[in-house]
């Protein structure tokens, strides 16, 4: 066939967004099977909120850092309202709490795109995904400890090894804010020994210089003051807890009082996973921690929270370095070749599907040979066969395509027994399955 003259250019996903296509997003699908299942044996229940929302909600909760400042994904809809995308989870999760203030605790978990304007590159997206958990109400450090377990073990079990857990306390709000003055004056005093594009953020967002990756600020910065030097004992007491705890479960970790976060709102404990089988530039695979302050600078009543989020992407390239958590065998147990003019493949394929067994067949009346290729390759366990000699004794060609046994044949009304011994599968029974 020749191209039309007037075709258009073919679309590309946005520069820093991408597809995920069978049979990767089979990988997806696991992982976010098992997070579910994990937190779920800890009480959180999944939470969907809007892709989208009032800037105040962002604005608010991360006015010096650059997922807020640079990187958001801002707009007027149709009727003049100020929106972004969500550049993160948590910030969506307590405006939420706010408006339906649900009895506490109140534990969530969420796996949901995060939009940010970052510069792309391996493992760093405009549009990544997160898995990530939220637990509002309580300012027991247990539950820090608890929360730190979840995505350590989750990690752990995916069969991740090369991670450390670098854990650091921001103290009580009041410890936060005497430390950001301290910081703050002391970098006033070495202003002219910073990198300028730091030097010009001393004023406004003096914690920003100590996450500095430029090397002239970070050789001036070595003996900034540690948070870790000056807690109140309420935080001292809190981060003992928690480091108590993260002993007595074995979780392994280290303490780095340079540990500054990304996003404004955390008090005491804050938390990164670091992969070492991946390069430096996106080596935080996840990352959380207490946000004691955030439901009230967002209208509602003082509530502690913590939380985390993770990255699929990360995890995924994670599993990738360190050859663990492979895409899952292929989903199919049946394949349909009907070669009688498809009439027997429409109706057996759909009958199995809804008696829980997992078919694919073949369209468009094609030969036997090229059905027969198409089951091989699908992954399929057994080949179902209707020939014309078949379709006259109302029986069907029952295949082996991955054992080496002999083919039978079956009366197509024993099909269904027949096959639930050969897979020996546990299925479900038609009437769970079936719409
Ligand atoms: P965050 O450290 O900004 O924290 O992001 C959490 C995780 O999301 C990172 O560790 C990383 O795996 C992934 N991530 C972030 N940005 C990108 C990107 N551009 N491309 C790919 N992956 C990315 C938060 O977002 C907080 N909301 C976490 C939290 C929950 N704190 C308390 N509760």
């Amino acid at each position: 066939m020749s191209e039309s003259p007037s075709r258009p250019e073919p679309f590309k996903a946005p520069v820093g967004t991408h597809d995920v296509l069978p049979p990767e997003s089979s990988r997806w699908q696991a992982l976010i099977a098992r997070f579910a299942d994990r937190v779920g044996r800890a009480g959180y229940g999944l939470v969907q909120s809007p892709m989208f929302e009032e800037i105040g909600v962002f604005s608010r909760v991360g006015e010096g850092t650059d997922v807020v400042r640079k990187e958001m994904y801002d707009f007027l809809d149709k009727g003049e309202r100020h929106l972004a995308l969500r550049p993160e989870g948590t910030a969506s999760v307590a405006r939420a709490f706010v408006q339906h203030r649900p009895t506490t605790p109140w534990k969530v978990w969420y796996a949901a795109p995060s939009f940010r304007y970052e510069r792309p590159q391996a493992g760093r997206y405009r549009q990544h995904h997160q898995l990530g958990v939220e637990a509002l109400g309580s300012a027991d450090p247990d539950l820090d400890v608890e929360v730190i377990a979840l995505l350590w073990d989750f990690y752990a079990a995916l069969g991740l090894r090369q991670i450390e857990l670098v854990i650091n306390s921001m103290g009580t709000a009041e410890d936060r804010r005497a430390h950001v003055d301290r910081i703050r004056l002391w970098l006033g005093d070495r202003i002219d020994q910073l990198d300028p594009a730091d030097a010009a953020k001393v004023a406004d967002h003096p914690m920003r210089v100590l996450d500095s990756k430029r090397p002239v600020t970070i050789a001036a910065i070595v003996d900034a003051p540690r948070i870790t030097d000056s807690l109140s004992p309420e935080a001292v007491a809190h981060f003992d807890r928690v480091r108590a705890g993260l002993d007595a479960l074995g979780i392994p970790y280290r303490v780095e009082p340079r540990l500054v976060r990304g996003l404004d709102y955390y008090t005491h404990t804050t938390f990164e996973f670091i992969s070492h089988a991946l390069d430096a530039a996106q080596s935080t695979i996840g990352g959380g921690g207490r946000y004691d302050g955030l439901v009230e600078s967002l209208g509602g009543p003082p509530t502690p929270g913590i939380g985390f989020g993770t990255g699929i992407e990360r995890v995924l390239l994670t599993c990738e370095a360190e050859g663990v958590f492979p895409a899952p065998a292929a989903a199919i147990d049946l394949y349909v070749v009907d070669t009688t003019g498809g009439d027997a493949a429409r109706d057996i394929a759909v009958d199995l599907h809804r008696h829980g067994f997992r078919v694919e067949r073949a369209y468009d009346a094609r030969s036997m040979k090229s059905q027969m290729k198409t089951a091989d390759r699908s992954g399929a366990r057994i080949a179902l066969i209707i020939g014309s000699d078949e379709l006259a004794a109302g029986i069907v060609t029952v295949r082996p395509l991955r054992e080496d046994q002999p083919q039978r044949t079956v009366a197509r009304e024993h099909l269904v027994a027949e096959l639930r011994t050969l897979l020996s599968d546990p299925l479900p029974s038609p009437s769970e399955d079936h719409p």
